[in-house]
């Protein structure tokens, strides 16, 4: 039991029976292999849109809108992210767009400590790739639960068992197929429902939304499949029985397995049982650890004090307006329009008059939200990824960390009476998260900025001459790693003082080391054992 839930009983049945509703999750994919199609369809089956086609219409205005996003357009990749909300018997779902580029993992990353679980799509003459991989890499960090959807079976895809083998060799996870495929490709028959005797037929030119499952005994499957192909679905099933670990609720939860299901999100098949597992197996928000007065709780979703942290800021969604969004994860309490929250580490408090909650549609007033819930606050800089809010603003959650950049470089203004202004201009882009920022403390009045994937430079470029006029040049810095400088005072110090002209601060005033190569930090590592050089920086 948490310290804050000194709470009357009514209320924190409601409190924790509305949370209980909530299913917030995100879709983690390599580009292409259908993440907007089954977004889409999804939102369709979650009767959050009506016809197909309006997440990618509803992108494609968006980014007449929003110049910046030319680059997704261009490269044909999504680079913001977006949550949408749906309700379905009874349960509310929150999904959670995340970039499905490599140079954007930070970005993911930081979406996904706000998703209580993720889908993994898999395109199944594929199987897993790279970029698979890696956002699976970021999950496992965090243990999210995973749930795998095989899709394009409508297309000639891998044999099902290797695809399974897959699954459990690359990513050490256990595979659990809730249903199996009869053929796939123009053979694609439909799938068998392995926790029930029925069949669920596919069939080309109709809507799979509307697909009735049959039952495998008496009559009525063999309209739908011929003797051979029963006989070849039924013997597949047997044998995946045998061959895999039976689907375990406690161990997909810590992330040991994964249910798989199979479809075609183009087809919208197999969407609808995705969607009712998700509701099914998918936890709500659960308990989040967190420190008060400098003792760690535990938060409860159903808890009275409303508190939530800062996952991600995007500026630029609506041009009338310059503000930014912060988009905050709620984790306890009731939140009503209205309310007065403080940011722990600032102590401000915002009167969040104007939040927002992202219907599938539009943008709307959010009246009330419970934990699980994501709403968006439009703020002018108050709000900083991984802050933590909360009644009291005394609660702080485990601060969302920064990862050393991979590419460093150093940045100037084409006109020199801009400085200034690109000063505010790189520290606004650095705030929201789209670059990082280091200001050497010698010398030169450059500013050395950091990102993970070129693609972050090509954004920030845009974004610099879109947003506030600059023309800015990127030449190579000095520099090829930056680590956090931390541990014992005295020896910190005495390391900075020695090395004043490879020090920068960060955004944040945190002391960076900023090295010519990764010999170098091995190097200045043995020599200072006292001082720690981070990969990772935690705010908050
Ligand atoms: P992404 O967001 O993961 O990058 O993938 P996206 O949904 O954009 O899908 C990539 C391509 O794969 C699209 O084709 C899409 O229509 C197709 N696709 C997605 N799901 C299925 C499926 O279940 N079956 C089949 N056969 N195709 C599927 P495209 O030609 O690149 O784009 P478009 O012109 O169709 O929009």
């Amino acid at each position: 039991m948490s310290e804050t839930s000194v709470i009357s009983p009514a209320r924190g049945g409601e409190l924790a029976r509305e949370a209980g509703r909530r299913r917030t999750f995100a879709i983690i994919s390599h580009p292409d292999a259908g993440k907007t199609t089954l977004t889409e369809t999804l939102l369709l089956a979650g009767g959050a849109i009506r016809a197909a086609g309006q997440v990618r219409a509803r992108g494609e205005n968006r980014r007449t809108r929003s110049d910046w996003m030319k680059i997704e357009r261009e490269r044909g990749i999504s680079v913001s992210s977006s949550v949408m909300t749906f309700e379905r018997d009874g349960l509310l779902f929150n999904l959670l767009d995340t970039p499905g580029h490599e140079d954007f993992s930070e970005d993911t990353y930081r979406t996904l400590t706000a998703a209580d679980a993720a889908i993994m799509v898999l395109d199944a003459a594929k199987g897993i790739e790279p970029q698979t991989l890696k956002l699976f890499e970021v999950c496992r960090l965090r243990d999210i639960p995973i749930v795998t959807f095989i899709n394009k079976m409508d297309r000639e895809a891998q044999d099902p068992f290797e695809l399974l083998d897959e699954i459990g060799g690359k990513l050490a996870l256990d595979p659990a197929p809730l249903f199996w495929p009869a053929g796939s490709g123009n053979r694609f028959k439909g799938m068998l429902d392995l926790q029930g005797e029925q069949f669920l037929p596919f069939k080309r030119g109709e809507d799979g939304l509307d697909a009735e499952p049959v039952s495998t005994r008496g009559n009525s499957i063999a309209m739908h499949l011929d003797e051979a192909e029963l006989a070849e679905v039924e013997e597949g099933a047997e044998l995946v029985r045998e061959a895999s670990k039976p689907f375990d609720l406690q161990s997909f939860r810590e992330g040991h397995m994964t249910p798989v299901f199979f479809g075609s999100a183009l087809r919208k098949f197999g969407v609808e049982q995705l969607l009712a597992g998700i509701g099914s197996y998918a936890p709500p928000p659960e308990p989040v650890e967190a420190v008060k007065a400098d003792a760690p709780i535990i938060v409860e979703p159903g808890d009275r004090e409303v508190t939530g942290f800062v996952f991600k800021v995007q500026a630029n969604m609506d041009p009338a307006h310059r503000d930014r969004i912060a988009f905050v994860k709620l984790c306890s309490g009731r939140f009503a329009r209205g309310m007065k929250l403080k940011v722990q580490n600032t102590g401000r408090q915002l009167s969040v008059h104007n939040p927002m909650m992202f219907f599938a549609s539009e943008r709307e007033l959010a009246e009330e939200a419970f934990a699980g819930d994501v709403i968006g606050i439009p703020n002018h800089g108050v709000l900083r990824v991984g802050d933590s809010l909360s009644e009291s603003g005394a609660l702080r959650y485990a601060g969302l960390p920064n990862f050393a950049p991979e590419i460093l470089r150093r940045v100037r203004v084409k006109d020199p009476l801009k400085a200034k202004h690109l000063k505010r201009a790189l520290e606004g882009l650095a705030e929201e998260g789209v670059t990082q920022l280091f200001r050497p403390v010698m010398g030169s009045s450059d500013f050395i900025v950091g990102a993970v994937g070129p693609l972050q430079f090509e954004v920030m470029a845009d974004r610099l001459t879109e947003e506030y006029g600059l023309e800015v040049v990127f030449e190579s810095a000095p520099y090829a790693e930056a680590r956090w400088v931390s541990g014992d005072r005295a020896a910190v110090e005495d390391f900075a003082g020695k090395h004043r002209t490879a020090m920068a601060e960060d955004i944040d005033g945190a002391p960076v080391f900023l090295a010519k190569s990764a010999w170098e930090i091995g190097y200045v590592g043995e020599r200072y054992p006292e001082v720690t050089f981070g990969k990772t920086k935690e705010r908050g």
